[in-house]
């Protein structure tokens, strides 16, 4: 990889050894590791014997190799145990897999002895490979689009064996697929497979050759686009309705919440540069730079929430007859589920371990979640900062939680007593309380949209619904913050 490859063609068996087997995943999760590419090709046909004539090893043995090596990675647990940061692609479509997932996902239903050990059903792990496009037949291809999804099918020429497609490509191109499907199969998918990104000429070049006055130049192929910057094809296919025909409100459904998702993506970035800000504050008490740093993203942060918070006006514009046509389609899934709210929640301090069990279906959600659970949180920090800056003192070992916490708010409260010398540090604080001020207001805006829209009906994800969401507008992540206020004399 240092020298400059992209990844790794390997057979689908060693002898005798499927790709289950313990040496080759602990291989595969190498390559994860080291960001390198794995192309499986079948080779070394199982049946040689019985297939000695008319190229049947390629045309009948190459499908099944293939398709064994897919079903020995799903049902050994091996993709439970390997990284999502793995890119494995199987040749020739994916062999006879796709074409007979029913089959496979029938038997690990229907008899325990077909379930092997992994954890979901086969079709669970559909993004987790890829296949590629060199299957021959536009309605093959179709099929193996509907069944493995856009993102992970990409062109495969077979170049340079002797069944290859003659004019690479042609097949996609000439298929019925969206032009945005299409540019993923011919490569968007790869250059993700791959790990390659688009390349931008250099932008001071360029301004050097256009004349001035002139109109701006049209860009040639192969150059960043704004599409191919921002991902906008990929992006635009990201909605899929559950109602067929579709509700003309899922849209709006989906839409806002991919926007707070994404949204609630940037505050755990911004917060997470937070807490690394106030880390380094504490470690190098009289420098004032990244205190600074630290309220400046906070800065973000509210002003992200309240964007968050205004949103839900958009989603009110739909009615509640409207969203109930299709609300039964959602079932089970439900906000708790909400993977990034509740790391938003975990990562400022309100850690509740029982909110893990929604994310039981979802193994990398949960265990991201996990891993919040036990990382010191940003209230852990800040208070940890205090103490470094010598505003708290450390708690002695028998003091109780209501001590601590006192101690915390009384250290707040030294510093807005000495503004003079603490307006950086007190920033931090007004910021921080702010957000928290902005987050019970989206908790609150919430509530009403839910009474607004569904009134006192039970949630998808099993709560009473708007009842229970009325408990959670106590909650504060920084209470001492607000505890201080009551602390100050006149
Ligand atoms: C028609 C619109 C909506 C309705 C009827 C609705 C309803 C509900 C209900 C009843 C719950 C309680 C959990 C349950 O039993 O399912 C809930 C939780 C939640 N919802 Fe919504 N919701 C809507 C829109 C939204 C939007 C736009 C977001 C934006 C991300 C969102 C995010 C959440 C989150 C994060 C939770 C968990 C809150 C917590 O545990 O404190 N919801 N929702």
């Amino acid at each position: 990889m240092q020298s400059g490859h992209l990844g790794v063609q390997i057979g689908n068996h060693v002898g005798s050894k499927n790709l289950d087997n313990l040496g080759i995943v602990s291989f595969l999760q190498h390559c994860a590791d080291e960001g390198a590419a794995v192309l499986v090709h079948p080779w070394e046909m199982f049946g040689h014997e019985r297939m000695p004539k008319y190229m049947m090893p390629w045309t009948v043995g190459m499908p099944a190799e293939t398709q064994l090596s897919v079903v020995a990675l799903i049902l050994s647990g091996s993709f439970d145990r390997l990284p999502s940061t793995l890119r494995i692609c199987f040749a020739h479509g994916g062999g006879s897999f796709a074409y007979l997932l029913g089959r496979l996902e029938n038997a690990w239903h229907h008899h325990p002895v077909a379930r092997g050990e992994c954890e979901y059903p086969p079709s669970h792990y559909l993004n987790r490979f890829y296949a590629d496009s060199a299957v021959f037949d536009q309605r093959a291809l179709q099929f193996l689009v509907d069944t493995m999804a856009a993102d992970q099918v990409m062109l495969g020429s077979d170049y340079p064996f002797p069944l290859g497609e003659e004019r690479v490509g042609s097949l996609i191109r000439q298929s019925d697929l969206s032009q945005h499907t299409k540019a993923k199969l011919l490569s968007g998918n790869a250059i993700r497979f791959l790990g390659l990104k688009n390349e931008a000429p250099d932008a001071r070049d360029k301004k050097a050759e256009i004349p001035v006055g002139s109109s701006p130049l049209a860009p040639s192929s192969g150059q960043l686009t704004y599409s191919s910057y921002l991902k906008v094809p990929e992006l635009l296919e990201l909605q899929q309705p559950q109602s067929s025909p579709p509700h003309h409100d899922e849209l709006l459904f989906i839409l806002v919440h991919q926007t707070y998702e994404l949204w609630f993506k940037e505050l755990l970035h911004d917060l997470d540069a937070v807490v690394a800000n106030l880390r380094r504050a504490g470690a190098a008490p009289k420098s004032r730079d990244e205190v600074y740093e630290a309220a400046r993203l906070l800065r973000r942060c509210t002003e992200i929430t309240r964007v968050l918070v205004e949103q839900f006006t958009i989603l009110e514009t739909m009615l509640p007859t409207h969203f109930l046509a299709f609300r039964g389609l959602l079932e089970p899934a439900s906000g708790f589920q909400s993977e990034q709210f509740r790391e938003i929640e975990f990562l400022c301090g309100l850690k509740d371990e029982k909110m893990l069990r929604y994310h039981r279906p979802t193994p990398e959600a949960h265990a991201s979640l996990k891993r919040r659970l036990e990382e010191p949180s940003l209230h852990d920090v800040f208070f940890g900062a205090l103490q470094a800056i010598g505003k708290l003192a450390p708690a002695g070992q028998d003091a109780t939680e209501k001590e601590r916490f006192e101690a915390r708010a009384r250290a707040v409260h030294a510093l807005y007593q000495d503004e003079h010398h603490h307006r950086d540090w007190i920033d931090v604080c007004e910021r921080l309380t702010e957000f928290d001020e902005l987050v019970v207001s989206w908790r609150l805006r919430h509530i009403q949209l839910v009474e607004r829209i569904i009134g006192i009906r039970m949630g998808t994800g099993g709560s009473s619904g708007a009842s229970y969401l009325k408990l959670t507008l106590d909650k504060k992540f920084f209470p001492e913050l607000w505890e201080a206020r009551t602390l100050l004399t006149e």
